[in-house]
């Protein structure tokens, strides 16, 4: 009897073991603690090995960008000319041009010692909304809106175990703009009994609920020209997608050089399984 039960308590020690590191880390797995469901996961053009981004998207998000987020956030690594850049929204060099010209830049001094203003040009960095953090805040209720340099690669989500195990396989890399896509769709009237701080406004998925931007996009709010519906969710899309181009803009060679170089071991490996077998061929086993 007692022969049995050590023996079936030794194998059942490593059941135990795995089931309460688990339950340890089931806590992370429920959510983040303040009830934060996870961003659905959306189709992404450029998710995948082969991904490439939607020119005619990025070049929607960027109006997005200029015409709403802009006003608030900065993007201090962005210039005029990445417009212009292949890869991205691609625009042509004269309608990036256009844009820069269409705002005034600081420039100076001049001779006479005073900063002055003239009309951007490609070499430009992207004008910021504000002059320093403290005036952003001041303006924002306390809250600084980041910067969109990098911030759809900055921003992520808890995914847990096992989901990020499965992540490693399928390639999943869209956190970040799985998570943007769902805060800007995410704004709801708070739950009963959910007391929001003066100045915040309730979403979903940011965590603790409580953010300081207002809802920046809804229906109707931005004009294409391309015929694609003008929904929150469309907008939203759209700029998110321009945000991930923004982030990484050279995520197209990235995915293209990281396949040839694929390529290229697997063929390196036949060479060399075949030199092998010549150098070492006169030699007798
Ligand atoms: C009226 C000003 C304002 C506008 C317009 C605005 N934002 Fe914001 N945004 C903010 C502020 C302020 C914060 C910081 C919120 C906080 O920390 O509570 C923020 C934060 C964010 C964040 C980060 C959230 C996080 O997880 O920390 C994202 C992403 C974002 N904004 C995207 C956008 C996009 C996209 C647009 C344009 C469609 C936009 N914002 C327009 C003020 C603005």
């Amino acid at each position: 009897m007692s022969t049995t039960m050590s023996f079936r308590s030794s194998l059942l020690r490593p059941l135990a073991v795995a089931a309460l590191a688990f339950g340890l880390a089931a806590p992370a797995l429920a959510a983040d603690g303040h009830g934060t469901p996870k961003p659905p996961r959306e189709e992404w053009s450029f998710a995948g090995p082969f991904g490439t981004f939607d020119q005619a998207q990025v070049q929607r998000g960027f109006q997005v960008f200029k015409e709403v987020c802009a006003s608030c956030h900065a993007a201090h690594l962005f210039s005029f000319r990445n417009l212009a850049q292949p890869g991205g929204p691609s625009f042509s060099e004269a309608q990036a041009k256009a844009v820069a010209e269409s705002y005034q830049v600081q420039d100076g001094p001049n001779d006479a010692g005073d900063m002055f203003d003239r009309p951007g040009r490609l070499s430009d960095r992207w004008p910021s909304p504000f002059p320093n953090e403290q005036a952003a805040r001041a303006s924002n209720g306390g809250a600084y809106p980041p910067d969109f340099s990098t911030l759809a690669k900055a921003r992520t989500y808890e995914v847990g175990f096992p989901g990020f195990l499965i992540d490693i396989f399928t390639q999943y890399q869209e956190n970040g703009v799985d998570y943007i896509h769902a805060l800007l769709v995410g704004y709801e009237e708070p739950p009963e009994g959910f007391a929001l701080p003066e100045g915040a406004h309730y979403n979903k998925y940011f965590p603790g609920h409580a953010i300081k931007m207002p809802q920046p996009l809804s229906d109707g709010q931005v004009t294409y020209t391309d015929g694609t519906p003008e929904t929150l969710d469309q907008y939203s899309r759209d700029v998110t997608a321009f945000m991930m181009w923004m982030a990484e803009p050279h995520l197209e060679a990235r995915k293209r050089i990281g396949f040839q170089v694929m390529i290229f071991l697997i063929i390196f490996a036949g060479l060399l399984y075949f030199t092998k077998k010549k150098v070492w061929k006169s030699v007798g086993h």
